[in-house]
């Protein structure tokens, strides 16, 4: 299979820089960021931020969902908060994403469009503003960056994230989209304050870019 021949391309690549390279890489992980994104296979988030192998956790599925009853992401997000002590945390949707046009057209998959629901929900408190675009792609694209912005604040909600701001040593939280027809990334605007003022965040939550 060529995934496999390109992998032993890859591992003498890094081989010929750093004979240890592998060596070095077994020892401990100490990634800086947590990464949410899509499964979409047009949204590699290592390769597109030319990231080496240890600098980016990374959780992906449908939609780039972080749902607060999801106990695969919420294990994911208490151990890159309380144990790799990531500095950053980044939800990264993206414009065409076909999961967020599921949420909208339907699929005719139950399991697929019950996970989606949350977006479907989205779609209907923001339906003013969205049933206002040109088109639909407008509307499932804008649609992408209401759902990162809302699953932003689904982390920054989180007891995981309240706990952390508590002890005072926390990860910021950015939302970004990728522009698919540009290749480049967006970041979104997140009203932390007023998200503050009705009590998601925790009031001592500041947000750093160290
Ligand atoms: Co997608």
């Amino acid at each position: 299979m060529h995934l496999l021949d390109n992998n032993k391309q890859w591992a003498e690549d890094l081989l010929k820089r750093d004979p240890d390279y592998f060596k070095k890489l077994a020892v401990e992980q100490q990634p800086k960021y947590l990464m949410i994104g899509c499964s979409d296979s047009r949204v590699p988030l290592s390769s597109m931020f030319l990231a080496e192998p240890g600098e980016i956790f990374i959780h992906r599925n449908i939609a780039n969902q972080a749902n607060l009853s999801d106990l695969n992401f919420l294990s994911v997000l208490e151990y890159s908060v309380d144990v790799l002590q990531v500095k950053h945390i980044i939800m990264v949707g993206h414009y065409r994403c076909g999961g967020v046009a599921a949420a909208i057209e339907g699929v005719h998959r139950v399991l697929v469009e019950n996970w989606m629901n949350p977006v479907r929900l989205l779609f209907k408190r923001h339906s003013k503003e969205l049933e206002a675009l040109e088109d639909n792609q407008h509307i499932y694209d804008r649609l992408s960056e209401l759902n990162a912005i809302e699953q932003s604040l689904n982390i920054l909600r989180s007891p995981i994230m309240h706990n952390a701001v508590n002890r005072g040593h926390y990860p910021s939280v950015d939302a970004w989209i990728f522009d698919i027809y540009t290749g480049l990334f967006k970041i979104l605007d997140l009203p932390i304050t007023e998200w503050k003022k009705v009590g998601y965040v925790h009031p001592g939550y500041k947000y750093h870019d160290d």
